[in-house]
């Protein structure tokens, strides 16, 4: 096999003097879809920041593309090619829609960020029809659009989507997740949480369980789907 895009080492995170992540060790081969998944409070949302370094590593290591970006910058990891759409959205709700793509290409500087918005409007053609609202004013599924293009505009290597199901009524959840399935086709590499496993294993390679902070079970997809353990635990 390929060397993995991203492997994490042993990746343990404090809040305080609260463990939230205990020795998780994890890969992402290029072009897969990884999906990690588990309860609230289990530590997902810990681990994307851990690796776009918004919250620090207690220990263990973060390697990404044969290097150790454990201890960079924040911006520098989107730099290498690591973007998040991150928990809840996050788009800045008093800024146009276009706006918040052109801030999603900060670390760009070459000239063809105006002919990206334009891909990332065929992609989401919702966005194009509101590109000059405030963001604050598009709907939960649209704001989702938009922080996954947003994410997009950086041309990442590798996007981190936490919890893109989240709150967003059954066909809005679908449409999200046939996007999701051709940015795959398209090769791009995906770290995928979602509390929603049986959505995230569906459109996923290869799932990961987190149970408060630990990994506990790990495989392809379609076993975990069948796995008694996570039926029981995560499939209702
Ligand atoms: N900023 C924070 N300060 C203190 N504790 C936090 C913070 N963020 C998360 N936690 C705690 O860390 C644990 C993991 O949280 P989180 O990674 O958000 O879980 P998940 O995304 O799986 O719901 C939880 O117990 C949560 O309460
Ligand atoms: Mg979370």
């Amino acid at each position: 096999m390929s060397q993995p895009l991203l492997q994490l080492q042993k990746l343990s995170v404090n809040y305080g003097g609260i463990r939230a992540l205990s020795e998780v060790s994890l890969e992402v081969y290029p072009g897969e879809v990884v999906c990690l998944i588990g309860a609230n409070g289990a530590g997902k949302s810990t681990t994307l920041r851990a690796i776009s370094r918004v919250v620090k590593a207690r220990s263990g290591s973060i390697i990404y593309d044969g290097k150790n970006i454990s201890t960079v910058e924040a911006s520098q990891v989107v730099r290498s090619g690591i973007a998040q759409s991150p928990e809840g959205r996050q788009v800045l709700t008093r800024q146009s829609v276009k706006d918040n793509l052109e801030m999603g290409a900060f670390i760009r500087s070459d000239g063809e960020i105006a002919s990206d918005i334009q891909r990332q409007f065929e992609r989401f053609p919702r966005l194009r029809e509101r590109q000059n609202q405030l963001a604050g004013t598009l709907s939960g599924g649209e704001q989702q659009m938009l922080a996954i293009a947003r994410a997009l505009m950086s041309r990442p290597k590798l996007l981190l989507l936490d919890e893109p199901s989240l709150g967003l009524a059954p066909l809005v959840v679908k449409e999200i997740f046939a996007i999701i399935d051709e940015l795959h086709a398209a090769g791009v590499t995906i770290l995928l949480v979602e509390q929603n496993a049986r959505l995230a294993l569906q459109h996923a390679n290869r799932g990961y369980v987190l149970e408060a902070g630990h990994l506990t079970l790990f495989g392809p997809a379609g076993q975990l789907l069948d796995d008694d353990r996570v039926r029981q635990a995560y499939l209702g």
